[in-house]
């Protein structure tokens, strides 16, 4: 038996590759950080550049300007006529904060069908989505595809984020970051023309819906959605996320109910008779 203490740096690199094998892919602090807010963000990372040579003129780091990134989203989304003209400019945008962020690879758009008698509006692009291009594709995903085909809903279904690019480390959007897409994915309401939300988790229920209350006093009841011009109100359920349904095996009884309670109305709107 060797009585040589491993050093601090194999310690370091052997619980590091220990949470590299769990799927750790970030370092995160406890709680997420609105460089909005702060006025600030971290400047890209930068080659250092060699002793002797004279510094080079940098250009200053371009920072999120989140009113008038909401403007020209706006402007964007008005004038997009159809679908392609809005996965366009959602794709080619380039001033919403998390562009700034370097988390995302691709714009995440939406799967699903158009029109779409039900929408659902999530929180964000995972690492999954964000490789694939597609939103809900990772384990959640696969959770609600399979509630979705229970309750025979998997065809008449769009499916899209609050936010279009991956946030870093996968951490919740912000309000800013929520505020400068929501003029994308109110012209794509008005485009895939649904007649009920359902909105999955306490993200995209508090954006929507401008409340403040937890997900779990939302969740089950019908509240209306309206668009920010106020030309269009919506019946919008707030329920479970998938993510917290993987955690929480024990909350799927209550997704269920509210899957039920969005197919009965569902069924009559189609039915009305
Ligand atoms: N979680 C979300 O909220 N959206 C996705 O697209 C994937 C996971």
């Amino acid at each position: 038996m060797s009585s040589a203490n491993p050093a601090p740096a194999q310690l370091a690199e052997s619980l590091l590759a220990f949470w590299v094998d769990g799927g750790v892919d970030a370092m995160l602090l406890e709680d997420p950080v609105d460089r909005i807010a702060a006025g600030r963000i971290l400047p890209p990372i930068r080659v250092a550049a060699p002793v002797t040579a004279a510094p080079a003129a940098r250009a200053a780091p371009r920072q999120p300007d989140v009113s008038a990134a909401a403007a020209k989203a706006q402007a964007l989304a008005r004038a997009a006529p159809d679908l392609d003209a809005l996965i366009a400019a959602i794709a080619a945008f380039e001033d919403c904060p998390l562009r700034f962020e370097n988390s995302a690879t691709q714009a995440v758009i939406y799967r699903g069908v158009v029109p779409a008698p039900l929408m659902i509006i999530g929180e964000a692009p995972g690492a999954d989505e964000d490789a694939a291009g597609q939103p809900f594709v990772g384990r959640a995903g696969k959770l609600l595809d399979r509630m979705l085909a229970a309750a025979g809903l998997q065809d008449r279904v769009l499916i899209t984020n609050t936010v279009f690019w991956r946030t870093p480390g996968n951490r919740t959007p912000t309000p800013a970051e929520q505020a400068v897409c929501a003029p994308f994915v109110e012209r794509l309401i008005a485009l895939a023309r649904p007649q009920l939300l359902l909105l999955a988790g306490g993200a995209p229920a508090k954006a929507l819906l401008k409340r403040d209350e937890g997900i779990l006093s939302l969740r089950g009841r019908w509240h209306d959605w309206t668009s920010a011009d106020g030309t269009l109100t919506l019946p919008a359920l707030p329920t479970l996320h998938p993510a917290f349904l993987l955690r929480q095996p024990g909350a799927k009884k209550h997704a269920w109910a509210d899957l039920l309670t969005l197919t009965d109305r569902l069924d009559r709107s189609d039915n009305p008779l």
